[in-house]
């Protein structure tokens, strides 16, 4: 009994001593070394080459070590097995603190008090109260979901977008094509959520950041190829939107001299705002492995169709 690890070379010692201790009765072959393809059950990959998933004759379940879905889409042909996403609480948690810091950055200030210090100015600036400060949140999946309701109890408004209805406690919901507009105009930042599918490649473009309230920032947590860089860079450049704070790129690790690194309204983090780690990730992991075993369906299920 064997697992096939590809995490792309992310900490895989951590994965193969979780491993150890979480699922000891399977062998773990990293990618790329020597298999036999006969003895591997379970595949823990991220962004695999997907073509390489059919040469397991006894692969059970293919699991992804990672939040997005996108490197399962595309014309290859997967196999005819489980494909199971990640969806780590640890994981939305981190990303909606990580979310709470900007937010709290743009909306108390903290910039312009660093700026103060330097200089020994006691200011103190007005600013609107916390529960008239717009926050929308574009995607109301498991991600989203986490970090419109932390961000609400801290008394945040909070409003949410996605294609088709999500009723959350207490947050405002923007449903479908139609109401993108008021949405994007509702609010002081936007926070991007969406999944990277054939729909939102592109999504944010100069169209989309004009609909945006003047003065806006936009953050993005999900994928850099949702969003056309230039039409952002036009939107902050013409005056429209105040900055961004981008977490994802289109090319990654973003080129040195990419113009985000260096424009004084944009904050550039590598693709950190919410980091898989190995043991909590493993729990979820071997948790469904024990279902399938049972001959129980294991959750949450890739969509083929939807591509995410
Ligand atoms: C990271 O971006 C992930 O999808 O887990």
């Amino acid at each position: 009994m064997a697992i096939l690890l590809n995490n792309n070379g992310y900490g895989n010692e951590a994965w193969r001593k979780e491993l150890s201790t979480q699922a000891p009765e399977y062998i773990v072959r990293e990618f790329g070394e020597q298999i036999d393809p006969d003895e591997i059950d379970y595949a823990l990959v991220w962004n695999h080459p997907k073509e390489d998933l059919l040469n397991y004759p006894n692969l059970k379940a293919v699991f992804s070590l990672g939040a997005g879905a996108e490197h399962f889409t595309g014309e290859t042909e997967l196999p005819d097995v489980p494909i199971v996403l990640l969806s780590d609480p640890a994981v939305a948690k981190d990303m909606a603190a990580y979310a709470l810091y900007w937010i709290l950055m743009f909306h108390r200030k903290f910039r312009v008090y660093e700026e103060q210090q330097t200089d020994a100015i006691w200011y103190r600036h007005s600013i609107v109260p916390t529960s008239d400060f717009k926050v929308g949140i574009l995607g109301l999946g498991k991600i989203g979901t986490e970090i419109a309701t932390r961000i609400s109890d801290f008394g945040y408004s909070v409003s949410g977008w996605d294609r088709k209805r999500c009723e959350l406690p207490g947050i405002e919901n923007f449903e479908g094509e139609q109401s993108i507009g008021s949405f994007l105009g509702a609010n002081d930042v936007i926070i991007n959520c969406l999944p990277l599918t054939n729909d939102t490649c592109g999504f944010m473009n100069s169209d989309r950041f004009n609909q945006m309230r003047k003065g806006a920032r936009f953050l993005n947590l999900s994928r850099g190829a949702i969003i056309v860089e230039e039409d952002l860079l036009g939107s902050i450049d013409n005056g429209h939107i105040a900055g961004a704070t981008l977490d994802a790129f289109t090319c990654e690790p973003l080129a040195p001299d990419h113009r985000f690194w260096h424009h004084p309204n944009i904050n550039v983090t590598p693709h950190m705002s919410g980091a898989t780690f190995a043991s909590s990730a493993l729990r979820l992991i071997v948790e469904n492995i024990h279902r399938i075993e049972k001959g129980e369906p294991a959750f949450p299920l890739f969509d083929r169709t939807l591509g995410y």
